[in-house]
Parts: C-alpha cells; structure tokens; sequence
C-alpha cells in the first residue's frame, strides 16, 4: 500500500493509502471522528466511524490530542464538501507518540507567548504559508540571478571590516584578534565582481540595531548583486525588473499561501513597471508638503518612510541623499557632489525600505580619503582599498532585505514572523 503525502491525494483517488502526520484538530460527533490530518504539505480529513473501524481502533481514535503523531490508512474518497476536496475513509490508525497538551490552541494568544513557543507556533496554518512564501521568495532570488548569469560568490560571516558603520556591529573574539559579524556582503562582492563581472551573495548579516520597530531584525538575509561597469541607473533598472518578477512568481506559485493570510492580491498585482523615481529632495518637499517636520539633509525614519511609501500603489525608488547620511563607499554625483549616487527603494502600502544600493567611489585617493574621515581603520580596509589599484572600474549594486520583502509580500505587520527563528532585540530563545 503506498505512503503518500498529502500534496499527492489527487493521484490516488479510490484507493488505499497511508498518511502520516500529526493531529491538527478533532471534531466528534456521535459515532463518527473527524480528523483534520496535516502533514508539512497539505492538510486532509480523515474519517473514523465506529461501525467501520471496531470498538478498539474507535477508542485509539478518542485518545489522540492535538499534536499527536499518527498514521492513518483508509481509502481515499472525492468530496467536494472537504478542505481539498479529498476525505480519506479511516480504517486503521497507529499513533505514534501521543502528545502532552499542546501550548498553542486554537485561539487568542499574545505574541509574546507565541515568540516563547516559536518552535511549536511554526505549525500553525499562518506561518506554515508565511514561511512557504518565504521559500518562494528565496527560490525567485536565486532564480532571476542565475538566469541571468550572476555568479553565486558567497561573502565570509567573520570579518575585519564595518560595512555599514560602526555603531550597529557585533564584536566576536577571533582567535587573538576581533572580528565582527558581517553586515554585508558588499566588499567582499565588489571583490567578486572585478573577477566575474556580474556576481551576487546570499547571506545572513548581522546589525546590533538598539532600535524596536516592526522592521528590525538583529539577523536578517540579505541578497546583494554587485556589477561591474554599472552605474546608479543601471541598479534601479535592475531592481526594478527583479522585484517585478519575485512578486510575480509568488503570485503565481502561492496563491493557497496568500489566500491563508487573507493577502489582498489586487494590491500586488499592480507591482509593475515603471517604478516611480524621485530624489532625496523631491521627497523632503513632498514629507513636508505632508505636515512632516522633516529639514532637509535629515535621514528619514519610519514616519518617513511610511509616508512615502503610502503615496504610491508600487515601489518607489528614492535617490541621491546627501552623501554625510550615507555610508563611506556611496559614490558622488558629479553635478551636485554633495549628494550620493545612491538609492532606496521603498515597498508600498507603508512598508518603506527594502532594497538600499547605488555606485560605489571606483578612485583610489577619493576612497582612502573617504575611509580616514570616517575613522575607519585603515589597516582592516587595505585589501578592499587594493580593488582601486589593479584595474578599477565604476561599479554598483544593492542589497535587498529577504525579511522587509516577505512581510510586504505576506501583508504582516511586523518582521518577527518572516523568519522561521527570528533574532530580536534581547531576544535569543528558542
Ligand atoms: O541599506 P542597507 O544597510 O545596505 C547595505 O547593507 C548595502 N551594503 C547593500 C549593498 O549595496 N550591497 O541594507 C540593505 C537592506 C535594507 O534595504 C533592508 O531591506 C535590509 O537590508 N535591512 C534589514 N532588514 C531587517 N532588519 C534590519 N536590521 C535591517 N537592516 C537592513
Ligand atoms: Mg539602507
């Protein structure tokens, strides 16, 4: 008899199978258990009825808890009146463990119950589809670099160098020396491209953020190409047609997903092209034109940014800040060199920042220059100043936050459920 999973019941309509999963849920109702069977693929119910099983399987039926690891046996039948529109007709049933009462019911928890319980939470219908949008997402990365003949260049977690500036870095002891989390993956990307052309990496990355808010992450992935001979307009190009095609892909391979959170698809399928693209400036002038009481030469924060990115029904591509909010390696532009070549691109419905990038400074003196009044050790950064020495050339890339764009995809309202274990402030268990 075949053991099939629960995603392949259609197959096998009529005949005889064997399930194996856990309880999700039972419902009994006088002679008859329904059993709602899940699997990590689908879900599916199972019928006991007394009259067909016997006295003694009925009672091994009565005795399953929620949770309770179980193969069940019986016939597959078609019912349109069933989630998925196949019951499986129990005749044998063979628990595995019998779970202890389980903490999650179905019912109103706290979130901080849930963090505390994350490692029981990830069974839920929720975060099963959060997390398989995740995986969707992840896929679409790899997939449109691939095809398009990046090379996976993977970045080293233990590093000298502060990528993104000196405040958000967690130190570690390496061997006699101190190391660092990575950041990014950006220098060591640039490395990558001056000998591949085109290349990305795909990582975790670390950020000692002493901030909570709903978008911090203290490890987040983060995918980041980088592309020799590129310039800022060649990324938000570039970005443009890869975010087009992620929301793409998930809109055709997750649809069950997205219906499970109530997702309202209408709002991302008018992720097309063209993105809308203002400046720094032109920004400021809307935020304030808003009420906001932003200056000019301020960064934005979440206010900001939710501001922004309520304006538009697609992501914005905001551009050129002034180069004293941006981090060392932020190219100048050449007309107004007090401002970056640089650019964010912000999700819609209030999102804000998912992708950061722009050119870097490709000039050895402007560079080493650039490193001496940020206080950088120069030392740390010699070989990343090598790349100015042998062959440098313009070049660009970007860096897009995995978490950020799983929960504008999913539609949640913070980013502690895009990641199956997320790492948030002061918080490390489970
Ligand atoms: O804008 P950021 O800091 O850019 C960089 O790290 C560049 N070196 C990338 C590059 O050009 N290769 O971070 C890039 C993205 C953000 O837009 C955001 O999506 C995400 O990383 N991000 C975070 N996500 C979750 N939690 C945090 N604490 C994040 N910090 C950044
Ligand atoms: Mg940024």
């Amino acid at each position: 008899m075949a053991v099939v999973y629960i995603e392949d019941v259609a197959r096998y309509a009529g005949q005889e199978v064997t399930i194996r999963g856990w309880l999700r849920h039972r419902r009994e109702s006088g002679k008859l258990h329904f059993l709602i069977i899940r699997d990590g693929t689908g879900d599916l119910q199972a019928v006991v009825s007394r009259g067909s099983v016997g006295e003694e399987q009925f009672s091994v039926s009565a005795r399953l808890t929620q949770e309770s690891s179980v193969m069940v046996t019986g016939r597959l039948r078609q019912d349109s009146r069933a989630p998925g529109g196949y019951e499986l007709e129990v005749s044998r049933i063979e628990p595995i463990q019998i779970a202890e009462p389980f903490p999650i019911q179905p019912k109103e928890h706290g979130v901080g119950f849930l963090m505390e319980h994350r490692h029981l939470w990830l069974r839920s219908s929720r975060q099963h589809a959060i997390l398989r949008i995740r995986h969707e997402i992840i896929r679409a990365c790899r997939n449109f670099f691939d095809q398009r003949g990046f090379v996976l260049i993977d970045a080293p977690i233990f590093t000298p160098n502060a990528c993104e500036g000196t405040t958000t870095l967690f130190r570690t002891q390496y061997f006699d020396e101190t190391a660092y989390l990575t950041q990014s993956g950006q220098l060591y990307s640039e490395a990558a491209a001056a000998a591949f052309g085109k290349v990305y990496c795909f990582g975790p990355t670390f950020r000692a953020e002493k901030s909570k808010t709903r978008r911090h992450l203290m490890e987040f992935w983060m995918v980041e190409p980088e592309v020799a001979f590129a310039e800022l307009p060649d990324m938000m190009d570039l970005a443009e047609e890869f975010l087009v095609y992620i929301v793409e892909r998930v809109l055709s391979a997750r649809r069950a997903e997205l219906a499970t959170l109530e997702r309202d698809v209408g709002k991302l399928e008018r992720v097309k092209r063209p993105f809308p693209r203002i400046t720094y400036e032109e920004a400021v002038s809307f935020l304030r034109r808003k009420g906001n009481p932003i200056q000019h030469g301020d960064d934005f924060g979440g206010d900001e940014e939710t501001l922004l990115s309520n304006e538009f029904d697609r992501p914005v591509i905001v551009h050129r800040y002034p180069t004293a909010l941006k981090a060392f390696y932020m190219q100048n532009d050449p007309v107004k060199p007090e401002l970056a070549l640089c650019m964010d691109v912000l999700a819609p419905e209030g999102y804000g920042e998912i992708i950061g990038g722009g050119q870097r400074i490709h000039e050895y003196d402007k560079l080493l220059a650039r490193i001496r009044e940020h206080k950088l050790p120069e030392d740390a950064f010699r070989w990343y100043l090598d790349l100015r020495r042998f062959g440098s050339v313009p070049h660009a890339g970007f860096g897009m936050g995995i978490e950020r764009v799983v929960a504008w995809i999913c539609g949640l309202d913070h980013v502690r459920e895009t990641i199956p274990f997320p790492r948030l402030l002061y918080k490390l268990y489970p």
